[in-house]
């Protein structure tokens, strides 16, 4: 059922991409009564969300994208821990709608700086790729500004050139989109818009410089040169960083505008005290759970029948620390696999059929 609905909502915003790219394509009809549906039917967005929805349907789409790279990189990044980000990409096409992003541990920490990195990252390529209307490549944006080590050598001619990665467009976007969702001006709507600006000043900082030699016979006396995103797993491996040194965010709230976090850990009754919060840090104010049990609360799925690693106890996915103390079993895994390949001349290769068994461990 979820399934169907999740299924119809991709492919209505798929419809809808290819709508915005070919124009003279109506074949759905009337462009703004499908943009209006397709942006009730995507779940979890609140008024405000669902108002950016529709006045601009086609980047809204791409943004969503960037949400789904987020939710599948979480679940790289955290393949070996008790909570692996899974419950993310069941319940529906919108990770904001999940139970751990209204909390405020580590982990939710982490996850807002990852969509908001996932969405400007998204849009900015999409712009450069050519397949939104109201952006396009970030041509001169950066001309003087970003002086370039290059520029400096002598006989070697550099400038800015070709199509530039739209950061300036993507995170405003994901701005636009995604801190319009905590209006309320609390402590934990302020802490989650620092998260998002984290994840989105991290994504900056990895912005990557690649050029191109003119001249005859690459003699480069010329180089063009443009900024493209990194590969989005380089940014979700930094905010994982940041993630294990994420700091408690202070209660009185704020100093000079920004977050506040506390400093040192609070021991005992010493007070301790507030300073601001650097700008890439992850805030949190909540302890998170042990993730052993099954808690829809939490989103935890608990850690029974997860697959872990025998050995070192102090390795990532031990069985030690998966299953939580409560052991675990192992259990024979069989598979079909080509083996004993020969090559015939000329050209084919046979191969056998062999069984290869293995011994998997599994939480209790
Ligand atoms: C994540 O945890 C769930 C629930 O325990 C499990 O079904 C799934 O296979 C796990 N994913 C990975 C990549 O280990
Ligand atoms: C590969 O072929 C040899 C000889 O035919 C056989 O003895 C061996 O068991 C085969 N290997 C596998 C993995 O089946």
């Amino acid at each position: 059922m979820t399934e169907t609905f999740h299924a119809a909502v991709i492919f209505l915003l798929f419809l809808l991409l290819n709508m915005a790219s070919t124009r003279d394509n109506m074949y759905l009809g009337h462009p703004k009564l499908n943009a209006a549906l397709t942006c009730r039917l995507v779940g979890g967005l609140t008024r405000e969300q669902r108002s950016v929805c529709h006045e601009a349907p086609d980047t809204t789409a791409i943004a969503f994208e960037g949400l789904q790279l987020a939710v599948k990189e979480c679940q790289h990044q955290f393949r070996w821990h008790r909570w692996n980000c899974s419950s993310l990409s069941v319940k529906s096409s919108n990770p904001h709608s999940s139970a751990i992003m209204k909390r405020g541990f580590r982990e939710s920490s982490f996850l807002y700086a990852l969509t908001a990195a996932g969405v400007a990252h998204a849009i900015a390529k999409a712009c450069a790729q050519g397949r939104l209307l109201s952006c396009g490549c970030d041509a001169l944006g950066y001309r003087g500004s970003h002086d370039h080590r290059g520029r400096t050598r002598v006989n070697n001619k550099w400038e800015w050139s070709g199509c530039s990665h739209n950061l300036g467009f993507g995170i405003e976007f994901s701005k636009k989109f995604l801190d319009v969702r905590e209006k309320v001006g609390d402590l934990q709507s302020r802490i989650n818009v620092h998260n998002n600006d984290a994840g989105r000043s991290i994504l900056s900082s990895h912005m990557e410089v690649r050029c191109k030699c003119h001249g005859l016979s690459g003699s480069c006396q010329l180089r063009t040169c443009w900024r493209t995103t990194p590969d989005f797993r380089v940014v979700a491996s930094t905010i994982k960083r940041q993630y294990r040194k994420a700091l408690v965010a202070a209660q009185e709230g704020q100093i000079n505008n920004g977050m506040s976090v506390l400093k040192g850990r609070p021991r005992g009754r010493r007070k301790s005290k507030p300073r601001p919060a650097p700008k890439t840090s992850l805030l949190f104010f909540e302890r998170s759970p042990n993730f052993c049990e099954v808690d829809p609360r939490t989103d935890s799925a608990g850690t029974s029948g997860r697959v872990c690693r025998v050995g070192r106890p102090s390795r990532s996915g031990a069985c030690e620390l998966l299953c939580c103390g409560r052991g675990h079993s192992l259990v024979r895994k069989s598979s079909i696999k080509p083996c004993n390949c020969t090559f015939h001349w000329c050209c084919t290769v046979d191969c056998q059929r062999c069984r290869d068994d293995r011994w998997i461990a599994v939480c209790k």
